[in-house]
């Protein structure tokens, strides 16, 4: 019975070290930038998408938003893809119809993520695309 407390003690005990230690490293580490580069990473990762489920992206010209990617079908074959993420701090973009424009300190990109504005100085992120004319499906 006696060791059995002990025992039990001593679980106690390391579980609230490592929880202690556990949280001074994550206090050490600067989450917000962690979760902004997560996203980055998340952004950037494969998809693939059915043309078929975006009518925008039918015709050439046409384009669209898939979460915090701009679409644009520029050929029959060739599509552009662009993170809108702002390159200055990383605020997301809104699409003007005519380019981009950062709500956070007012950059801007032109359609193609060219920057237009600081106080962004790097274009906008562009994915590289590859379009499967067999299945009409878009990886990106
Ligand atoms: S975060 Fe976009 S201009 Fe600063």
């Amino acid at each position: 019975m006696e060791k059995e407390n002990f025992n039990r003690r001593d679980f106690l005990k390391n579980s609230l070290k490592t929880i202690a230690v556990g949280s001074i490293a994550l206090s050490a580490l600067d989450v917000k930038k962690l979760f902004a580069e997560a996203e980055y990473d998340i952004n950037s990762a494969t998809k693939v998408i059915n043309i078929a489920d975006y009518p925008d992206l039918a015709n050439v010209g046409g384009s669209t938003v898939i979460g915090k990617t701009f679409i644009s079908r520029t050929g029959e074959s060739k599509f552009l893809a662009l993170s809108m993420i702002c390159t200055h701090k990383k605020c997301d973009v809104d699409y003007t119809g005519s380019g981009f424009e950062c709500p956070c300190h007012g950059s801007t990109y032109s359609s193609t993520g060219k920057v237009t504005n600081g106080p962004a100085t790097k274009n906008l992120k562009s994915l590289k695309t590859t379009y499967n004319a067999e299945n009409n499906t878009l990886t990106y």
